[in-house]
């Protein structure tokens, strides 16, 4: 049992913020760049390793998506392509951006359709969203927390969107799953200690992704953003563009009783936010 998006910080740490089983991740001193993990984030995604997606982040993300069909997509932060795909299924094109050049390769090796499109796009650059009204639909999965600065994805999303569009973005809860956190027990039940939230750093956390279906194997770490809600939200409403959706969404009852790693999220706090935003 996995998650992609565990988090332990040193020290303190009681469990991770995320683990949910097989998954050792630590605060560590170094970080790669999603370049370098790219390998690794392919292979272990494509064993099927990172669970928490599969039965709690991705349902729930996906119901706020609306429409796919005839639509215009940009994936942004598209990663191997794993989830591209899937929108690609549906909608008339998608178009998968990622900084890492890398991650693009994958996904045009494993991910590849006669609708999608991949190209080598850092998010957060200023006019890395060229084309002005071109997309219907913008997605964002789990890509905030590595983006430098918002405010450049904000405006370039606005730009890049259609009239009526929506821009829809999942990531780590800002309030719940962050490195100024960790998860304990108290009286037998699953709590979260807070030792910092608002005098957050400015120095990014780092991330280690670790196996333990893959012994042997070092796992990989990246840097990590933290903010607060508040900053999260910021830029997006500076940019023009409408909250239309804020979802703290749990794992269902099902999926709890299938995989009890997940029953924290659904007893204690969310571990993910979901926003849509309309243009
Ligand atoms: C956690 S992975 C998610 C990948 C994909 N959305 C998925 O869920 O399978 C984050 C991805 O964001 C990409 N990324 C990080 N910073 C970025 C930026 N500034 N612009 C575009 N992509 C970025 C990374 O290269 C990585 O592929």
């Amino acid at each position: 049992m996995a998650s992609a998006y565990p988090i332990v910080r040193s020290g303190c740490a009681v469990e991770g913020i995320l683990s949910s089983g097989g998954w050792t991740a630590l605060m560590c001193a170094d970080s790669t760049d999603w370049d370098t993990a790219a390998d690794d984030w392919s292979r272990q995604l494509n064993a099927g390793f990172d669970r928490v997606r599969e039965e709690y982040n991705w349902p729930a993300f996906v119901d706020l998506l609306g429409p796919l069909d005839g639509r215009d997509v940009i994936d942004l932060g598209c990663g191997n392509g794993a989830m591209t795909r899937r929108l690609a299924t549906h909608a008339s094109r998608v178009t998968g951006l990622d900084t890492s050049r890398k991650m693009i390769v994958s996904a045009q090796r494993e991910n590849a359709a006669p609708n999608i499109r991949y190209d080598v796009v850092c998010a957060d650059a200023p006019f890395a969203l060229q084309q002005r009204e071109s997309a219907d639909l913008i997605v964002g999965f789990m890509l905030l927390m590595s983006t430098r600065r918002l405010e450049p994805v904000a405006f370039g999303a606005e730009r890049a969107l259609r009239p009526g569009g929506r821009l829809c973005l999942a990531l780590l809860h800002p309030c719940f799953s962050h490195g100024g956190m960790e998860w304990a027990k108290c009286d037998g039940a699953h709590a979260i200690n807070l030792f910092r939230y608002s005098s957050r750093s400015d120095v990014p956390g780092v991330v280690r992704f670790q196996t333990a279906r893959e012994a042997g194997r070092a796992g990989f770490s990246v840097k990590r953003q933290e903010r607060t809600l508040e900053d999260t939200l910021r830029p997006f409403l500076s940019a023009g563009l409408r909250l239309s959706a804020l979802h703290e969404p749990v794992p269902s009852a099902e999926a709890v009783a299938q995989n009890g790693h997940l029953r924290r999220w659904r007893n204690v706090a969310p571990a993910f936010l979901h926003l849509v935003f309309e243009k």
